[in-house]
């Protein structure tokens, strides 16, 4: 029988969030150390990546955050950062995909997508993921433990235009996680997608005009625009021991934007 009388402490846990510099990465780092967990921030932007680390040192003293900065493109780079997320915290229970090319998107036509973008959109969106995975599965592998949360985007379900590299990346990132939900299962290990709807975060998004912001609320269910601790609310649950029988499942948080 499973004890659910604490699946909500992660006192003895250790995250890995990608992309933690800012918006809803941010939000995960700040939200998973206020649950108890020590916390690697994953990020290309150091100086961004020690500014969060430093807002959770303020809240939770020292000891409880490490600030890295890498490419999640980069095989080395990645190896590196669990390496360094082990020898600090010694263990990787819960790593989450959140790093993407996204908020600096400007929004066009596939055809006139440059294919040099397209190909960056695809190195850090889909190779980021796989990459991050393939280095945190050996060391959750020997907990015989894990969780791994793929942030993907409602962006896949409506087929959203003017920005195929994201949508493709993003289609991508719920095919990768089915597939390595079935081959990492028997470690205990579960994979899951989360996908955001329209989310607000500090930082101000050009690409939405304020048209687009209501026509966003009509669509959703629940009438207010979606924050980043909706979505640490849902990551919290599939990281819990509690949703150890949960995997492969694509969770859309958008306020009954999409149905799957
Ligand atoms: N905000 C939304 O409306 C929304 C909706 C659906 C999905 N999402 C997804 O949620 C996640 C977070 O979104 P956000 O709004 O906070 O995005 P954001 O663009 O504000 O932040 C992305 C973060 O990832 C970092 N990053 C980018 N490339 C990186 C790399 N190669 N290596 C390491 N770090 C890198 C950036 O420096 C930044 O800190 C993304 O995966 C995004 O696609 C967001």
């Amino acid at each position: 029988m499973m004890d659910t009388s604490n699946v909500n402490d992660f006192t003895n846990r250790v995250v890995l969030i990608t992309g933690a510099g800012q918006g809803i990465g941010r939000g995960f780092a700040k939200g998973f150390a206020r649950a108890g967990a020590r916390v690697a921030i994953v990020e290309l932007n150091e100086a961004k990546a020690r500014a969060v680390a430093a807002e959770i040192e303020a809240e939770h003293g020292e000891g409880v955050v490490i600030a890295i900065s890498a490419d999640v493109a980069d095989p080395s780079a990645v190896e590196a950062a669990v390496a360094d997320t082990v020898a600090a915290f010694g263990r990787v229970d819960i790593a989450i995909n959140n790093a993407a090319i996204f908020s600096t998107l400007k929004m066009r036509p596939f055809e006139e997508i440059p294919y040099e973008e397209w190909r960056d959109v695809m190195r850090v969106n889909v190779d980021g993921v796989m990459l991050v995975a393939k280095a945190c599965a050996p060391v959750m592998r020997k907990n015989r433990h894990g969780r791994i949360i793929n942030i993907s985007s409602g962006v896949v379900t409506l087929g959203r235009p003017h920005y195929l590299h994201y949508v493709a990346s993003k289609a991508a990132v719920v095919g990768m996680t089915r597939a390595m939900a079935r081959e990492l299962g028997a470690d205990g290990i579960t994979v899951n997608a989360l996908l955001p709807g329209a989310t607000f975060t500090e930082i101000e998004r050009e690409t939405v005009s304020p048209e687009q912001k209501s026509q966003i609320l009509a669509m959703q269910c629940i009438k207010r625009h979606e924050t980043a601790d909706d979505l640490l609310a849902a990551a919290l649950y599939l990281a819990s021991d509690g949703a150890e029988f949960v995997t492969g499942q694509s969770i859309a948080v958008d306020g009954g934007t999409t149905f799957r």
